[in-house]
């Protein structure tokens, strides 16, 4: 299923079309090309190669460590097996902060090599010279505020972002700077669902939630945590749609016993 030279189905400008018409945009990560083609085949809306995969696919504690290698290498993976969705891919910490020479050049190189259709990026006023600068390659870039999880050294929690007034209004304003900017979507993470509804209300572009909310234009989650790759993590935004941890553990057990039990492989296993 290559896709090497044709436009996905579902484009910047389509998901505008969605938000203006109020069809809601589902969105999911994925990592892999195996997993991609199934969340492709489910007919989801916009992929995200997420740096969340310094988590859930390397086993860091935080998304600091994942390089911009690596995040080629998992977004080529992606990007080949997709056809339908608009596969977005994060931008790594460090590839863009402080130097918007550098944020062109990581953005083209991501574009160039992994086939994407489009970039996100961290923060909002204190990046903005490097977002501008990637849009003026022509890239689209989603932004993301709220908890920005690559920021996590300056707030030392994971906790609910923007609950007091002053912060709040520093999302807004940040919100409608990238929207300003020309950022064609926007993720909201973890803040209240009245702050995200109201953002949402008064963008014209997507925004699309995660612990943020029914109030958006969209929801997204990681795929690990909604299949139920990863039982230790429980967040309240979190629904849970298989138990695949314990399907997995289940699977691997029953492998063991056969091959002990001298039962795998049976004669028909065999040539
Ligand atoms: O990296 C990621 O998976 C993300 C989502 C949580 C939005 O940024």
């Amino acid at each position: 299923m290559s896709t090497e030279g044709k436009e996905r189905v579902i484009t910047t400008r389509k998901l505008l079309e969605m938000k203006r018409r109020g069809e809601r945009i589902s969105m999911l990560t994925a990592y892999d090309y195996t997993m991609a083609r199934i969340i492709d085949e489910a007919g989801i809306d916009v992929i995200l190669v997420g740096d969340s995969a310094a988590n859930v696919m390397a086993g860091h504690e935080t998304t600091l460590p994942i390089t911009l290698d690596q995040m080629i290498y998992h977004a080529q993976s992606v990007a080949r097996a997709v056809s339908n969705p608009l596969v977005v891919v994060d931008m790594p910490f460090g590839t863009y902060q402080g130097n918007p020479v550098e944020a062109v050049s990581s953005a083209i190189r991501i574009m160039k090599e992994a086939e994407a259709d489009a970039l996100k990026v961290e923060g909002g006023y204190e990046v903005m010279d490097s977002i501008v600068k990637i849009l003026s390659t022509g890239i689209p870039v989603m932004g993301h505020l709220g908890l920005t999880p690559q920021s996590i050294h300056k707030f030392g929690t994971y906790a609910v972002r923007a609950k007091e007034s002053a912060e709040a209004e520093r999302l807004l304003a940040d919100a409608r700077a990238l929207q300003e900017a020309g950022c064609f979507a926007l993720v909201l993470e973890k803040i209240p669902a009245e702050l995200a509804e109201r953002v949402a209300k008064e963008l014209e572009i997507p925004v699309i939630g995660i612990g943020a909310g029914g109030g958006v234009d969209g929801q997204v989650l990681v795929f690990h945590d909604m299949v139920g790759l990863n039982n230790e993590f429980s967040p309240r935004f979190l629904r849970r749609y298989l138990n695949l941890h314990d399907e997995i553990l289940n699977a691997v057990k029953l492998y063991i016993d056969d091959i002990k039990e001298g039962d795998f492989p049976g004669p028909d296993e065999q040539y």
